[in-house]
Formats: C-alpha cells, structure tokens, sequence
C-alpha cells in the first residue's frame, strides 16, 4: 500500500505561485481551489491531497502531521515556534520584513541611539528576539493587519510589517529604516513523515526541487 501525503496550503500570493510549480511537479488538483469554497481537494495523483488553510496555521497543520508537507512564508515560520524541517526556499511570494516609522520622525531619527520603543506588529517574537538582540526595550502592541494605521493614530512610534512594492507604506507617509528579514515562502515537511513516509515524501520532494531548479533555469 502507498501513502498518502497532504499538502498544506494557504489562499492568496502562495497559492497562486505553488499551484503553477506543483503542476510542474505532476501534481495537479482536480478541481481549482481559487475557485471553490472547499478546503480538501483530490488531485491527479491518487496518494496526494491538497488542503487549503489561513497562512498562519499551515506551520501548526505540519508540525502536527495533519499535513505531511506545506507550503508558509519565512515570515510565518520565524513566528512558530515548533518542530518541522525547513526544506526548500522557493523563492515564491519574496518580500522584506521591515521597522517602518512616519516620514517627519524619520528625518531626524537615528536607529543606533534606539534604547526604548513601541512598536505595533503581527510579528510579535520575531519583533521582540530582533530588538533584544540589539539592546533595544519594546513595548510591543500585537495587531493582526493594518500595521501602518498604527503610528498614524498615536497607538505605536513604529512598525515591523511586510514590505512588497511600498506602496502601502508610501500611501500611509511612512518610510523604511531597518531590516528585519528578507522573506520567501519554503517548502516544510512534518519531521515524522520524513521517516515514516520516506519513499514517498522524497518522491514528491524531488520532483518539486526538480520543478524549481527546471523554472530557475528558464528564468
Ligand atoms: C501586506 C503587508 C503590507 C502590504 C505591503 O498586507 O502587511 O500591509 O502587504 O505590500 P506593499 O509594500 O506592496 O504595499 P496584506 O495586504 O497582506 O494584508 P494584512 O494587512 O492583512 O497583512
């Protein structure tokens, strides 16, 4: 008997860049799962589901063998604290995790005599472990999206949020002035399927990484 492997994915930038490189792996879901309200699809391969979840709880879904592999951004995995391999930098849905803070303070800020800050962020440990090792006290206010509105409305001085483009922060009078991380989705396993999936698990693997390497050559 073969087993089953689930994939563990999340709507949004994620889903619609893995989709194209698991099509290119052979795996293919039967059904369009931008297109449907379902949460576990079938796919070409007998022995391969897909499920779809929120972006925070694909590292939880892993780690806890309810999805042997997945697909979360750096920035998820920084803030789960559990056991799981991180196995493949896909270099999908890449951004940088940034302190931003308004224009006019900016102007006359200098992040090196930072000693004590209030920071508004979704980013809460990896916020707190980034300043401790500076040095640096927060008092960190934990929000779940809408980061800028943050220093606008007197709530925090400053943000750790996700940069793309900048556009976001540019609408909202806000600038960049550190760098936390630079951030890309990752392909994670659960540790015990590793083992006890492991033909399986290193089939489908490879033909992810060979996926991967055959679009990084093209581009
Ligand atoms: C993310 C991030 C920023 C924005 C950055 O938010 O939190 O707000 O995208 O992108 P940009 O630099 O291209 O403007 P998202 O839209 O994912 O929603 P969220 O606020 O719920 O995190």
């Amino acid at each position: 008997m073969t087993d089953r492997l689930t994939i563990a994915l999340a709507k949004g930038r994620i889903l619609d860049e893995t989709l194209p490189l698991l099509a290119a792996a052979g795996i293919e879901p039967t059904v369009d799962p931008r297109k449907s309200r379902k949460l576990i699809f079938d796919t070409n391969q007998a022995d391969i589901q897909l499920v779809i979840i929120r972006a925070s709880d694909v590292p939880t879904f892993v780690e806890f063998g309810a999805a042997d592999l997945g697909v979360s951004g750096k920035d998820t995995l920084m803030e789960h604290d559990g056991d799981l391999f991180e196995l493949l930098d896909l270099g999908i849905a890449k951004c940088r995790l940034m302190v931003a803070e308004p224009k006019d303070l900016a102007m006359n800020d200098d992040p090196d005599s930072w000693s004590r800050l209030r920071i508004a962020t979704k980013y809460v440990s990896t916020a707190r472990r980034f300043f401790a090792a500076k040095g640096i006290q927060t008092e960190i206010i934990k929000l779940y999206g809408s980061m800028e509105l943050a220093p606008l409305v007197g709530l925090a001085d400053r943000i750790v949020d996700l940069v793309d483009t900048g556009n976001t922060l540019r609408a909202n009078n806000l600038v960049e002035v550190e760098h936390v991380a630079d951030i890309s989705s990752w392909l994670i396993a659960n540790s015990a399927a590793m083992k006890l999936k492991h033909e399986r698990m290193q089939a489908t693997i490879s033909a992810i990484r060979d996926a991967l390497e055959a679009q990084d050559a093209v581009a």
